[in-house]
């Protein structure tokens, strides 16, 4: 069947209240000054739409917004990176989330109001989604309590609309990590959590026990994210390939470079390169992200990532 997007991006938007340069952390009674202030489209499934679409995807969002003027620019922001937003839904109930990032010194308090994103569930969802959609991408699965409570009608329409699913948790703000790998992983066709985050969910502190741990309940692959290091293959037939990474020595800075990570692992995923070209792939655009400002920055058009892969770390990208 002929799929309008190769990649739909399921779950959390909202947006960041990112003020910089304060006088000091706040304290309750009394008011302080930020020297600057950015308003911008936030969380990690976002930066992962906009990435895997500037890559050169066909890519859609599917998420849940209020009738507000943050829930606007959610969906200008998404649309300005070439991101499909017909299936976004707009609530009469709830207000768009947002975070507000307070940086001081080198270090950042962030303090999120969840907003319409917890609330989107199964029934919330048009039922296209599993019909037009190759591919689709979950992540942030502790910041939306209704979305897993869904987890298994979704897993059903996936996998009878032929769609391929991956999953990324992402940090547990909660830090319960409540997360049934039984349950969840043989839907999930490309598991991608960082290696802190898969040692949380099995409850072991060591990467190798935590790796047999979830290598009986996978589909076909899971990919573990460790930062500068690189990135670890698991497959089901239990092969387990470590890839190092492009190093950057001059990091700008590494927020968002997981979601570049799965944005180049899932356009290589759609366009039908092997489980380790997607790996290099996901390395180099995780790399790439690292070296301009935010989770997006580097990724101003598919023609500046494949200038940065071969200008700064001399590796050729197969966009
Ligand atoms: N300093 C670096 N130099 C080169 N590549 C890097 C660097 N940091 C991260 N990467 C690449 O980006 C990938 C993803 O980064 P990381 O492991 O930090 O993901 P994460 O913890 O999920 O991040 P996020 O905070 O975005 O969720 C790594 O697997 C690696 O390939
Ligand atoms: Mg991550």
């Amino acid at each position: 069947m002929d799929k309008s997007c190769e990649v739909t991006a399921l779950g959390e938007l909202n947006v960041d209240i990112i003020l910089n340069d304060i006088d000091g952390f706040p304290e309750m009674g009394k008011e302080k000054f930020a020297g600057k202030m950015t308003v911008a489209l936030g969380s990690s499934t976002a930066i992962f739409a906009a990435n895997v679409a500037c890559l050169g995807a066909r890519t859609a969002f599917a998420g849940m917004v209020g009738r507000d003027s943050f829930g606007s620019l959610v969906s200008e922001s998404l649309r300005a990176k070439g991101v499909d937003t017909r299936f976004l839904i707009e609530s009469p109930d709830y207000a768009t989330g947002a975070t507000l990032v307070m940086s001081y010194d080198e270090d950042r308090a962030n303090l999120t109001y969840q907003g319409a994103m917890d609330h989107m569930g199964f029934d919330d969802l048009n039922p296209d989604i599993f019909r037009e959609s190759r591919h689709i991408h979950i992540s942030s699965v502790f910041m939306q309590s209704a979305l897993k409570r869904d987890f298994s009608r979704i897993f059903e329409a996936a996998e009878s609309g032929g769609v391929t699913l991956s999953m990324d948790t992402q940090w547990d703000p909660k830090e319960e990590w409540d997360f049934d790998c039984a349950a969840i992983l043989p839907h999930v066709d490309v598991f991608m959590p960082n290696e802190t985050e898969l040692k949380a969910i099995t409850r072991t502190d060591d990467l190798s026990g935590a790796i047999s741990r979830i290598r009986p309940y996978l589909r076909q692959v899971a990919v573990i994210k460790c930062g500068s290091r690189g990135s670890i293959l698991v497959k089901k037939d239990g092969e387990v390939s470590e890839m190092p990474s492009f190093l950057n020595s001059h990091v700008v800075d590494s927020i968002g470079a997981g979601d570049s990570f799965n944005a180049g692992f899932i356009y290589g995923y759609v366009k039908g390169m092997s489980l380790t070209e997607c790996q290099r792939l996901g390395n180099l655009t995780g790399a790439v992200n690292t070296t301009a400002a935010g989770g997006t920055g580097a990724f101003t058009s598919r023609e500046a990532v494949i200038r940065t892969a071969r200008e700064v770390f001399g590796a050729d990208c197969p966009l």
